[in-house]
């Protein structure tokens, strides 16, 4: 059985709007919405928890029924960082899984392709994340100056859907709560804990929503035909 756990617990502080953009209006669904019913479609994903801010769990539970969203088990309290939330849902997720992806709810634009690869990587490797070479150059800045360039040979940009075997996913998370430490994402994690994170090609329409002109630029592409057909593109049929 493969679960998706979708964090989706976030103040989206970086938006600057009170409503957290997860649960922001695109066209006619909110962005959670829009992200969950890829994977609802999906052939290979069984089923889902969403790790939520708990004033919105009404609210989830409502939209999921109107966009007629089946495969959500449940519903959870999410905790202070991405990575809690991430854990809460593991908690709540069926026994019987074999394999978690883990998807940002702010990821709308999430192709089948993508999904495959990262699954197809993890039956292989036991672990998969998606990931794209940085094309700029790069550097540390701050008080609007640059002082530091970085390498950038070997640099990637990680995304997600990342995925792992159960069993390692579980372990790392319980090791990292109980270490107090944080990580921004799983492949990281595993990193820490020394495991073999493998790399799959990310796509650059996977876009992590996060400014207000992400936002802007998702009312576009929602409209956009390429984007329905990338979105809905199924290796399998
Ligand atoms: O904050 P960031 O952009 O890294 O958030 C990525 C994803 O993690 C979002 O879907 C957000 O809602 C979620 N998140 C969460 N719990 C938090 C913080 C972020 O589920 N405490």
């Amino acid at each position: 059985m493969i679960t998706l756990l979708v964090p989706a617990a976030g103040i989206g502080k970086r938006m600057g709007k009170e409503v957290p953009k997860q649960f922001l209006f695109l066209k006619d669904k909110p962005l959670f919405v829009h992200t969950l019913s890829i994977f609802e479609k999906h052939p290979l994903v069984n089923s889902i928890v969403i790790a939520t801010r708990e004033e919105y769990i009404p609210f989830v539970e409502k939209e999921l029924l109107k966009a007629g969203i089946k495969k959500v088990v449940s519903v959870v309290k999410g905790g202070e960082t991405r990575q809690d939330s991430v854990y809460q849902a593991l908690k709540h997720a069926p026994s019987s899984t074999e394999i978690f992806l883990v998807h940002d709810a702010v990821r709308p634009f999430v192709s089948f392709s993508l999904i495959e690869r990262v699954i197809q990587g993890v039956k292989k490797h036991g672990s998969a994340i998606p990931a794209l070479p940085v094309r700029d150059t790069m550097v540390r800045a701050k008080e609007g100056k640059i002082y530091k360039k970085l390498e950038r040979e070997n640099a990637f940009l990680v995304q997600t859907p990342q995925g792992f075997r159960a069993e390692i996913l579980r372990e790392c998370l319980e090791k990292a709560q109980k270490d107090g430490l944080l990580f921004t994402d799983e492949g990281t994690l595993l990193l820490h804990y020394q495991k073999e994170v493998h790399i799959v090609e990310g796509e650059p329409m996977n876009l992590k929503i996060t400014y207000p002109q992400d936002f802007l630029l998702a009312e576009h592409l929602i409209e956009c035909k390429i984007v329905e057909f990338q979105k809905e593109k199924c290796l399998w049929k």
